[in-house]
């Protein structure tokens, strides 16, 4: 049984990683932001944590209530898109820093944060998006969030480098185009589908996939 937490699972793919995770029987801690949420991820058998993870005083807080627990797997899913913008339409400076907060300095504070709990071997999986690979990029439409799954790529390789000399596998996941509150109804698959195959993709994780940007069937993307 491993020791799984999920930042950002209240809905879409954070909370099917908590749903297929403790169908599997393993110990999952979830987190969320509202008491009816907390109450979806217990009827799944995980243990809700709140955290909001662009507010300091409830990303500290989360150390204690993971209680001393050893973490076998540390997803990072919160995310948000932003301004659906086209062509070259400049974000307005509040929407700017709600997007690399949420997306780029959260997780930053949040690996640091957690890493020491981390149990050797263990792995980080940060839901990242294909729309941050600079080398694959063929529109400019959501360029803040481009900008924001770029720079959190960039984050996750730094991590890699601290964190893998203690056997620590860290990994930037694209999920698929899912059909979720933020991939919209008319996305090409589930979240159910996106979630199986990246357990499956990180169940096979060895030193080799550190620092690795991956899709959610397995393949590496380019940067
Ligand atoms: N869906 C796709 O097609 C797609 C494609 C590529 C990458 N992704 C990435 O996959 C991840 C999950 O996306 P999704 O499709 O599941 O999106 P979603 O359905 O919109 O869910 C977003 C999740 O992030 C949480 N979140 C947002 N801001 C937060 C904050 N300040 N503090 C704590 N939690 C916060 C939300 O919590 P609340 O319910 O409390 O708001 C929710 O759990 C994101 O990082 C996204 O960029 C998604």
């Amino acid at each position: 049984m491993a020791t799984v937490l999920v930042i950002g699972a209240s809905r879409g793919i954070g909370f099917e990683f908590a749903r297929q995770y403790r169908a599997d029987g393993d110990r999952v801690l979830a987190t969320c932001r509202t008491d009816p949420a907390a109450e979806r991820l217990r009827k799944l058998g995980a243990r809700p944590l709140q955290a909001d993870v662009l507010d300091a005083g409830s990303r500290a807080a989360l150390l204690p209530q993971l209680g001393g627990e050893r973490l076998d797997l540390l997803i990072l899913c919160a995310g948000v898109y932003g301004p659906r913008t086209a062509g070259l339409a400049v974000p307005e400076p509040a929407e700017f820093d709600r997007v690399m907060h949420t997306n780029v300095l959260a997780p930053m504070h949040l690996i640091a944060l957690l890493a020491p709990t981390l149990a050797p071997g263990a792995k980080v999986a940060l839901i990242s998006s294909r729309m941050g690979s600079i080398g694959l990029m063929a529109s400019a439409s959501g360029w803040l969030y481009r900008a924001s799954k770029a720079a959190v790529n960039a984050v996750l390789r730094a991590a890699s480098l601290e964190l893998g000399g203690r056997g620590v596998v860290c990994m930037a996941f694209h999920p698929g185009w899912v059909r979720t509150d933020m991939g919209g109804t008319g996305a090409s698959i589930d979240a159910t589908e996106s979630v199986t195959q990246m357990r499956r993709v990180i169940a096979q994780a060895n030193d080799s996939h550190n620092g690795k940007f991956l899709n959610y069937t397995g393949e590496h993307l380019s940067w």
